[in-house]
């Protein structure tokens, strides 16, 4: 039994539903939201975001203004190793050769991203690579210090010289990179918000778009490349798969998790200035600051080997093993590799499922959590029988009157 006191507090009700649909998102719950929040500030000694009338002090007005406190900020400037993006990218040879690649949301010669399509750019055949950097990033100009190194910049490159690009000390021969008569390193008009009218048309322009997007942005990025039907390879957390605008793209066959980075934590860079005494957060033999973090994926709609690959099913159905749920007409499956290889119904299985996901072996019907009444048709809701349970909270599963985890309802392929 716990120990720990329950506390009240006055929440507006409209509040308190819109930050629940967010916490659901993130899979945490409430109190495990709002003690988060009180170890901030009794870590950092004071609020942990910065509580003041936002006024745009350059000439470079950021559209993250609602978004622009010291939480989000430091969660979007995370930067990606080079050998995770090597590992993964080395995947996807077929569909990169001849195309033109799209690097946005990153920091051309602080970001691995560009160092790896540079560096890679005649193996992988490639037609063209550009990169785009945000005006509002930490890093920009710190590794190569450029002239107004705070306005927001485009590196494009359509050939490489036929030396080494990588110099003794490691760092790029730009010199002779960008001498050359097909490259050019701009500055853009704007600030390199990958909304922008300018880096849109950068979007339309590319064939396959590949980066770690801003995680509190994620939603409207894949949104975006999604409307305008481009080929992608972008790195985000596991979670973002249950986002009401992600899930169905899942469900669709539209997206899938990459081939590489299945489990464990990933090392990214952060700015100099991220709280060392942050969870995680280490400094390697360079000095940099890096901070591991878990559930990492990368999303792609390129097909891959992996997707085709079928789990191997070893169980046998029993339905003293697997109880129904009393508000959908589906079983309960708690764990993947427990998925029974010869039962026909619907399935509930762990969000992780994705990990494994073929779709020549499974169709997913839904997810259902806490708001699969709102974010569900009625047509799909009825295919899986849903009826409301006054325990449900939106369209959790129910067993034994209990509500269990967020579940994925599926449904084997019959041959
Ligand atoms: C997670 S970091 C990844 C950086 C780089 N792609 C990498 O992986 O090394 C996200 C980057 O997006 C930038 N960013 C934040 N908001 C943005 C926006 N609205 N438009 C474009 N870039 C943005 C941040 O400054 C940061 O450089």
């Amino acid at each position: 039994m716990t120990t720990k006191p329950t506390t009240t507090i006055r929440i507006d009700e409209d509040l308190k539903r819109r930050a629940c649909e967010v916490f659901d998102d993130i899979g945490i719950s409430m109190s495990a939201a709002v003690n988060t929040f009180l170890k901030a500030v009794v870590r950092e000694g004071t609020m942990p975001f910065e509580i003041k009338i936002e006024r745009p002090k350059s000439v470079f007005k950021t559209r993250n203004a609602t978004l622009n406190n010291a939480f989000l900020l430091k969660k979007d400037e995370f930067y990606t190793q080079y050998d995770d993006i090597s590992k993964e990218i080395s995947m996807y040879r077929g569909h990169l050769k001849g195309k033109s690649i799209l690097c946005n949301c990153d920091d051309p010669f602080e970001s691995a991203f560009f160092r790896f399509f540079a560096v890679n750019f005649e193996q992988l055949g490639l037609a063209k690579l550009v990169s785009t950097c945000y005006a509002g990033s930490s890093l920009t100009g710190k590794e190569y210090p450029l002239e107004n190194a705070t306005a927001a910049y485009k590196a494009e490159v359509t050939e490489v010289p036929d030396e080494p690009l990588v110099k003794a000390d490691g760092s790029l021969d730009l010199e002779s990179l960008f001498a050359m008569p097909g490259n050019s390193l701009m500055h853009l008009h704007g600030d390199g918000d990958f909304r922008s009218d300018e880096c849109r048309a950068l979007l339309q322009e590319a064939d396959i778009i590949v980066t770690n997007p801003p995680f509190s942005l994620f939603r409207e990025y894949i949104g975006l490349l999604t409307h305008h039907q481009k080929g992608f390879i972008i790195l985000g957390n596991m979670n973002a798969a249950t986002y009401r605008e992600v899930f169905p793209l899942f469900r669709d066959n539209y997206v899938w998790y990459g081939e590489t980075i299945r489990s464990g934590d990933r090392k990214f860079y952060v700015p100099d200035d991220y709280p060392l005494n942050a969870a995680n957060c280490g400094m390697d033999d360079q000095g940099r600051r890096f901070i591991r973090v878990k559930g990492v994926r990368w999303f792609t709609n390129l097909d891959i080997r992996r997707r085709h690959k079928p789990l191997a099913l070893t169980r046998h159905y029993r339905a003293e093993d697997y109880p129904k749920y009393e508000n959908y007409d589906a079983i309960e499956v708690g764990q993947v590799h427990n998925i029974p290889a010869d039962y026909d119904g619907i399935m509930g299985v762990p969000i992780t499922f994705l990990d494994k996901y073929s779709p020549d072996q499974f169709e997913i019907l839904m997810l259902a959590n806490g708001n699969s009444r709102t974010n569900v048709s009625p047509e799909i809701l009825k295919s899986v029988a849903y009826r409301a349970h006054s325990e449900d909270r939106g369209g959790v599963g129910i067993i034994s009157g209990r509500r269990v985890y967020a579940r994925i309802l599926i449904r084997r392929k019959l041959r």
